[in-house]
């Protein structure tokens, strides 16, 4: 059956006000997905808040490692998504690239008790699994630094997945040395080992289009997020977490230029005259648009038709150790 857009809200909060559900969605979701949220926030802030809610059900906007993480945070809820998206950076590891990554440390000469694993909380849970058992931890773009600068504490060498931008941001922020699995130098010299993974969409902006912002309007600033290439977050004036990349922004002076370099939907929310996209090519993560509002209708309907849609299933040793690898990080 076809529903205009404000019948399918009046639908949704419908099932809101009937079944034990909360509706959570990332920045980077369609205006009309987010809208309707009951939680947004950036992936930490959604795992953090989720946790503390009492709801049966979490209806989870976003891509899939978001939503695996609050399973795994939190076992006892179901958790379903209205469409199954996956992160494309999060699909460039799995169990078997994370253990034949330690393999090459190992023949390069750094044994496995020589290295921290760190991953980026854009990976599968198998990934956090292999990361917890090997006494590492999560970490999400918001704190990043922090989680390296405790985990150098050990003295070992992190190995950092899957996106070899955001391990770089930090080793160079840091003064610390990093490399890339595979770039011909050698990973015993490096503080951060980096794994070969990236977002495309972070892959779109370019030091020229910081250039012709600067040129065009003397005084902007640029405010990016740290999936972009390391040239970027060093030619910029802010380098944040999408929920940081807000509050920078919306604290500015209203007559303040600022061009930011992050996905699509979220900049264009924060759109005034004074703000701008640092792109000539629209930066949408596909996967993220893939949620629609129908998607949201769907999936409540088969909440309570007692056949949930799409829920997530995490195997129990899998859970295990990736809860373990998510609660290092938030105990810190
Ligand atoms: P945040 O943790 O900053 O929300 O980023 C998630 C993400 O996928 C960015 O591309
Ligand atoms: Fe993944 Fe990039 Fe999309 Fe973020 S923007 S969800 S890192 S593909």
């Amino acid at each position: 059956m076809k529903f205009t857009t404000e019948q399918l809200k009046e639908k949704i909060n419908e099932y809101k006000k009937k079944l034990s559900v909360i509706v959570v969605a990332h920045h980077y979701q369609r205006d009309e997905v987010f809208e309707i949220a009951d939680i947004t926030g950036d992936s930490l802030e959604l795992a953090i808040k989720t946790k503390a809610d009492n709801s049966e059900f979490v209806v989870f906007c976003g891509v899939g490692f978001m939503g695996q993480s609050v399973k795994v945070l939190s076992p006892n809820k179901r958790v379903v998504m209205p469409k199954a998206a996956c992160c494309a950076m999060a699909k460039m590891i799995d169990g078997m690239q994370f253990d034949a990554s330690i393999k090459a440390l190992n023949e390069a000469g750094v044994p496995n008790e020589n290295i921290l694993p760190i991953t980026y909380i854009n990976s599968n849970a198998d990934v956090k699994a292999k990361v917890g058992q090997m006494g590492g931890m999560v970490c999400t773009s918001s704190n990043a630094k922090k989680i390296i600068t405790t985990a150098l504490q050990e003295g070992k060498k992190i190995l950092f997945v899957p996106d070899r931008c955001l391990g770089q941001n930090i080793a160079n922020q840091m003064g610390l040395k990093s490399c890339v699995i595979g770039d011909g130098t050698n990973p015993a010299d490096a503080d951060i080992i980096c794994f070969n993974g990236f977002c495309s969409v972070h892959q779109l902006f370019t030091v020229d289009d910081i250039n012709f912002y600067r040129k065009k309007y003397p005084g902007i600033l640029i405010a990016v997020h740290p999936e972009c290439d390391p040239a970027i977050c060093d030619a910029s004036d802010f380098v944040g977490s999408t929920s940081q990349l807000i509050k920078f922004i919306t604290d500015l002076p209203e007559d303040q230029k600022v061009a930011v370099g992050t996905e699509f939907n979220m900049v264009n929310r924060l759109r005034s005259k004074n703000t701008y996209v640092l792109s000539s090519t629209k930066p949408e993560c596909p996967t993220m648009n893939e949620t629609t509002l129908r998607d949201v209708y769907d999936v409540l309907k088969s909440i309570d038709e007692g056949e949930p849609l799409n829920e997530i299933q995490i195997d129990e040793n899998t859970q295990k150790w990736a809860k373990i690898a998510l609660e290092r990080m938030l105990a810190l």
